[in-house]
C-alpha cells in the first residue's frame, strides 16, 4: 500500500472525497464494508479470480487491480469455479482475443447458474470498443461490471456501485489526460516489475486498434516514475520493464519535456536495481541518444524489442509506419554496431491488404539479415474502425496460411541458431520460477531474455545468479551453477 491510510478508520458514511486517489481509498473502505458483511453471512472472505488477456500492459493494469481487490479483502483464488467475483482484462488487439472473451463469457455464464451470487466484471481494451458493449448490454445481461481503459483508476468506486446494487454497471470513457498515481498494486512477482511510463499511443499504424482504444499519448511525470522504481527496489525489485506503446516519444509532452534516454540514465543511477528493460521502441524514432545510453548502462538489458512489421517498403508505407526496409536494416547494423552483443526481437504482421508475394520475399530477406534472436508474427487481423480493415485488397487466408507458415519456419530455425551462441559461456542469469515440471530445477532468464534451467531450489528465486550454459535446446538453455 502506498499511503500511510488506515482504510478501517475512514469515515465511510462522510461524502467521498473529489480528489484522487483519495476517492478511491475510500471507495477501498466502502467496498471493505461489504466484504465484512459477506464474512458474516458466510463464515469465510469473497474469493476473486483475475485472468488477463493480452500485453505487458494489461498484465501491468491486472496487478493494480487486484490491489485494490487485496485492499478490499477479497481472497486471491487460482480456480475460476471458486471464485465470488470474476475480473477480465481483455486485449482487442486481434479478433481471436475478443474471440476467447466471448468463449469464456458463455462458461461464466454456466458457473452463475450453479452460483447466483458470483459477479462478473470485464474491462480492458475490448470495452473501448463501442459494438463490444452493444453487444454486451444486449446478450450477456449476466454481466455485473463494464469499464474500459480509461477509468481503471475508479475500480474501486465501480466496485462498490456493483456491490450494493443489482443492475448491469456500464462505465467506459472516450479519452482522457489524467493520470493518477499513488493506487495500490498486489505485483505477481515479489522480484521484478513492469512499469508504467506512458500510455496510448499516438502512431495510427493503419492496421492497429491500439490508438483507438488507449487514446492519445501521455507520459507520467519522471519524478512519479523514479520515486515508483525506488519504492520497488525497496521491497526486493531487482528488474524493471519500462511500459509504454513507444517509450522512444516518452516525455516529448510534458510541462518540461525530457528524453527516454535521459529517464534510463536517471532509472540507472537507483541503487540495488540491477536489470532495466523497455517495451516497445518504435523504429521510427529510435534515437542514437537511447543507443549511447543502452551502451553506457550497466544495468539496462541487452535486449530491444524492435517491431518490424512488415519488410516492404510499400507495405511499411500503406502501414504507416514511417520507415523503409533500408531504414530499418541501417537501424539495427548501427544497434549492432554500437552494441555488439545485443539480442534483438521483434513482431512481423503476414497478410496486409495487399501484400503480394515480392513484398512477402522482402519481408523473408529482412529476417535473413538481421537474424532475430526471436520474433512473434502475427496473422494480419481486420479491426473494424481502423484504415486498413476499409482497404480493398485484402489477402486470401489460404495465402495468408501459408505465408505465416514459411514465415514462422524461418524465424525459428534461425532463433535456434542464434540462440545457441552462448554455449559453453557463463552468464548472469535472474532465477524466476521453481520449474513446473521439475521441482528439481529452477527456471530464470539471461538479460537477453532467453530462459534458462538449471538445478537450484526456491531459495534461489529472485537473485541473479552466474550460470554455466551446458546445451541450447532450441529455445532455452539446460544450465549449471557456475
Ligand atoms: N493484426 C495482426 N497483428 C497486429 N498487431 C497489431 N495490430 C494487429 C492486427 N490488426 C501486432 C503488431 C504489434 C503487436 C503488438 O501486435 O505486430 O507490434
Ligand atoms: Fe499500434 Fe503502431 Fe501504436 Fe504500436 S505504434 S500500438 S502498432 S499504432
Amino acid at each position: 500500500m502506498y499511503q500511510e491510510i488506515d482504510l478501517d478508520k475512514m469515515d465511510v458514511n462522510a461524502e467521498p472525497p473529489i480528489e484522487e486517489p483519495d476517492r478511491q481509498y475510500y471507495f477501498m473502505a466502502k467496498c471493505r464494508e461489504w466484504v465484512r458483511e459477506f464474512e458474516r453471512k458466510n463464515g469465510r472472505r469473497p474469493f476473486a479470480f483475475t485472468q488477463t488477456f493480452g500485453c505487458q500492459m494489461n498484465a501491468r493494469d491486472s496487478e493494480k487491480l487486484e490491489g485494490i481487490l487485496e485492499q478490499a479483502g477479497y481472497e486471491k483464488t487460482d480456480r475460476e469455479e471458486d471464485a465470488d467475483f470474476v475480473i477480465y482484462n481483455t486485449c482487442t488487439v486481434r479478433e481471436n482475443a475478443n474471440q476467447r472473451v466471448y468463449g469464456r463469457l458463455g462458461y461464466l455464464h454456466s458457473l452463475k447458474k450453479k452460483n447466483p451470487g458470483l459477479k462478473i466484471a470485464l474491462c480492458g481494451c475490448m470495452m473501448q470498443e463501442k459494438q463490444v458493449v452493444d453487444k454486451l448490454k444486449k446478450s450477456y445481461r449476466f454481466v455485473n461490471l463494464v469499464f474500459g481503459t480509461h477509468n481503471i483508476f475508479q475500480f474501486a468506486e465501480l466496485l462498490n456501485r456493483m456491490q450494493s446494487g443489482d443492475h448491469m454497471v456500464v462505465d467506459t470513457w472516450e479519452d482522457t489526460d489524467q493520470i493518477v498515481e499513488k493506487l495500490p498494486v498486489d505485483r505477481k512477482y515479489s522480484f521484478k516489475s513492469g512499469v508504467n511510463i506512458m500510455f496510448g499511443c499516438n502512431n495510427f499504424c493503419s492496421y492497429c486498434i491500439v490508438p483507438y482504444v488507449r487514446g492519445r499519448e501521455k507520459s507520467r511525470r519522471p519524478e512519479e516514475i523514479l520515486e515508483e522504481i525506488r519504492r520497488l527496489v525497496a521491497d526486493g525489485v531487482v528488474e524493471v520493464m519500462l511500459l509504454g506503446q513507444n517509450v522512444n516519444s516518452y516525455g516529448k509532452n510534458l510541462e518540461e519535456p525530457i528524453t527516454f534516454a535521459r529517464l534510463l540514465r536517471k532509472a540507472e543511477q537507483i541503487e540495488g536495481l540491477k536489470r532495466i528493460r523497455f517495451m516497445t521502441s518504435h523504429p521510427k524514432d529510435l534515437s542514437d541518444e537511447l543507443i549511447q545510453a543502452m551502451a553506457d548502462s550497466k544495468k539496462v538489458c541487452r535486449h530491444i524489442h524492435l517491431p518490424l512489421q512488415s519488410g516492404s517498403s510499400r507495405i511499411l508505407q500503406a502501414m504507416n509506419r514511417r520507415y523503409t526496409k533500408e531504414q530499418y536494416l541501417a537501424l539495427t547494423e548501427k544497434i549492432r554496431r554500437v552494441i555488439p552483443d545485443i539480442s534483438i526481437t521483434t513482431d512481423i504482421i503476414v497478410g496486409f491488404p495487399g501484400e503480394t508475394e515480392e513484398d512477402f520475399e522482402e519481408t523473408l530477406d529482412v529476417v535473413r539479415r538481421v537474424r532475430y534472436d526471436s520474433a512473434f508474427t502475427f496473422i494480419y487481423s481486420k479491426r473494424t474502425g481502423t484504415p486498413a480493415a476499409a482497404m480493398e485488397n485484402q489477402v486470401p487466408e489460404d495465402v495468408v496460411k501459408k505465408r505465416f507458415d514459411r514465415l514462422l519456419a524461418l524465424v525459428q530455425d534461425i532463433s535456434r541458431d542464434v540462440s545457441s551462441r552462448y554455449t559453453g559461456q557463463t552468464k548472469e542469469v535472474l532465477a524466476e520460477e521453481v520449474n513446473s515440471q521439475d521441482a528439481a530445477l529452477v527456471t530464470g532468464r539471461m538479460d537477453n531474455n532467453l530462459l534458462v534451467h538449471f538445478p537450484g531450489t526456491a531459495a534461489d528465486i529472485g537473485k541473479i545468479i552466474p550460470i554455466h550454459l551446458d546445451t541450447c535446446k532450441g529455445f532455452y538453455y539446460m544450465g549449471t551453477k557456475a
